[in-house]
């Protein structure tokens, strides 16, 4: 049986990592996500088969309740707010690992490490890292969820001597874990959890609003980690090699978000960056402005009909209005008359890694009129138009002129070198990161103001 089940093991952990490779490009996440679900069946049916599961009723029980609640969510949820559904999933995972490694602190028996007060030490230590990422994982989380669900502010909140409380928070922690490896203190296990807890509130609680897509990456990094520890704990191959998969992966996504926006990873996880700084803001409001020119979907329509090239970019608010259908159909009627589509998808637009991917994808979008940020950039200078639907701040020239401005440095999408740019949006609005879009007041700019669904309808209606 050892001997099938590792061997089962081994095939879920193949399929997880050819889940990841399909994953990593639209044409073939389809197969990826087939892939993940065959890799989990044969790992759930294999644990459940393994020797050491004595009874089912407190494992129907769970999977009854969790799944229920899961699939309550599922159905719920709307696609704008999956960002902070994976920041409360990702406190979770957080929170099993701190469960976990504390059941087998007090019966280390049952897990086979030893006895209660004289637990081996390789496990002390794994126990010990599994709490301490667990729990920064938990708090961390809850706090990522809470700035994403606006229940508390996204600005960076900063006090004095910040940076240093969080050294010797995490000076602290390594301290008590060395400590619960060489006496086994009971007190020791506790003060890791208790530390480990302050540590990841405090770590996100400085990140700003426009920083956060590199948090729930790296706290999705965190809980893969997390996940590995507990694997170690229990003993669990297929969970040791599922959290790293999860751990590593997350951190390349991190480290790619972090190129994508022009931040050091380290900046982002000391925080304090990318609020929507009230200064900054305050600084863009009051600079000299032209005058804001409005449009019609008629105007749109007649100017678009006539250009040669045409390079859409979608944002937040093309999600929020579910505009994509709509956007597909006036590509497509635009390809009739014979102008060139494309589709610019910036590596921040919307909420989460992949948003307008998936959105329009779920279109019917040709994969190969999509390119992303560094591919299509020089392709503006000699675009007729720019249709910019529901994106802001992923065209903000101030992330390349205002060293003030939060988003400065990350690289955005040149719309404005188009002849005609065009933004449907409802108002005048900034975006997530709380900084007015001087583009707005450009010469060449037309605003088409309201939901991003009906305008692009409209567009289409004209264009018939
Ligand atoms: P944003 O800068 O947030 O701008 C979206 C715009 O859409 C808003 O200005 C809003 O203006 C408009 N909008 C909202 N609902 C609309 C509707 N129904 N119809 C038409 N327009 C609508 O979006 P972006 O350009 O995609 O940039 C993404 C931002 O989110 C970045 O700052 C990024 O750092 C942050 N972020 C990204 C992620 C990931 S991983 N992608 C995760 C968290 C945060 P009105 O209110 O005037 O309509």
């Amino acid at each position: 049986m050892e001997t099938l089940s590792a061997l089962l093991y081994l095939v879920a952990s193949v399929c997880f990592i050819m889940a990841l490779r399909g994953l990593s490009s639209p044409e073939t996440s389809r197969q990826g996500n087939l892939y993940g679900m065959v890799g989990m069946t044969i790992a759930i049916v294999t644990t459940l088969a393994l020797p050491v599961v004595q009874s089912y009723w407190l494992i129907i029980l769970g999977i009854a309740i969790g799944g229920g609640i899961g699939y309550v969510i599922a159905n719920k949820i709307v696609m704008t707010a999956l960002p902070q559904l994976v920041a409360a999933f990702h406190s979770l995972v957080g929170l099993a690992a701190v469960f976990v490694a504390l059941a087998a602190y007090y019966q280390p028996e049952a897990y086979g490490i030893g006895v209660r007060g004289a637990i081996a030490r390789g496990s002390l230590i794994e126990m010990a890292l599994g709490t301490a990422i667990g729990a920064i994982t938990f708090t961390g989380s809850l706090v990522a969820f809470a700035k994403l669900q606006g229940l508390v502010s996204g600005k960076p909140l900063v006090f004095p001597f910040q940076h240093q409380l969080n050294a010797a928070l995490g000076v602290l922690t390594v301290l008590l874990v060395l400590w619960l490896v060489a006496s086994n203190a009971d007190a020791a296990m506790w003060l890791i959890v208790l530390a480990a807890l302050a540590l990841g509130f405090l770590l996100i609680l400085p990140i700003g609003g426009a920083d956060m897509p590199v948090v729930i990456s790296m706290l999705n990094s965190y809980s893969g980690w997390a996940a590995a520890g507990i694997g170690f704990t229990l003993q669990n191959n297929l969970l040791i090699i599922t959290g790293a998969l999860v751990g590593s992966s997350g951190a390349i996504l991190s480290y790619i978000m972090c190129k994508g926006m022009n931040r050091s990873i380290f900046n982002v996880i000391l925080g304090g960056f990318g609020g929507d700084s009230a200064a900054a803001g305050a600084a863009a409001g009051g600079g000299e402005r032209g005058t804001v020119k409005a449009g019609s979907p008629e105007d749109a329509a007649y100017i678009m009909k006539n250009a040669q090239s045409v390079i859409i970019v979608p944002g937040y608010g093309m999600a929020v209005a579910q505009a994509q259908h709509a956007l597909r159909e006036m590509a497509d009627q635009l390809k009739k008359e014979g102008v060139e589509v494309k589709y610019a998808i910036h590596p921040v637009a919307g909420r989460m890694p992949g948003h307008m991917n998936v959105l329009l994808a779920e279109a019917n979008v040709p994969y190969d009129e999509v390119f992303e940020l560094e591919d299509i950039n020089r392709d503006f200078q000699s675009a007729d138009v720019a249709f910019v639907i529901g994106a802001n701040d992923v065209t903000n020239p101030a992330a390349k002129t205002d060293p003030a401005s939060p988003i400065y440095g990350m690289p955005i999408l040149d719309v404005e070198k188009a002849k005609t740019v065009f933004f449907i949006k409802r108002s005048m609005a900034s975006g997530y990161a709380g900084v007015e879009n001087e583009l707005f007041f450009r010469p060449n700019t037309m605003m088409l103001f309201g939901d991003a669904k009906k305008v692009t309808e409209e567009v289409v209606k004209s264009m018939e």
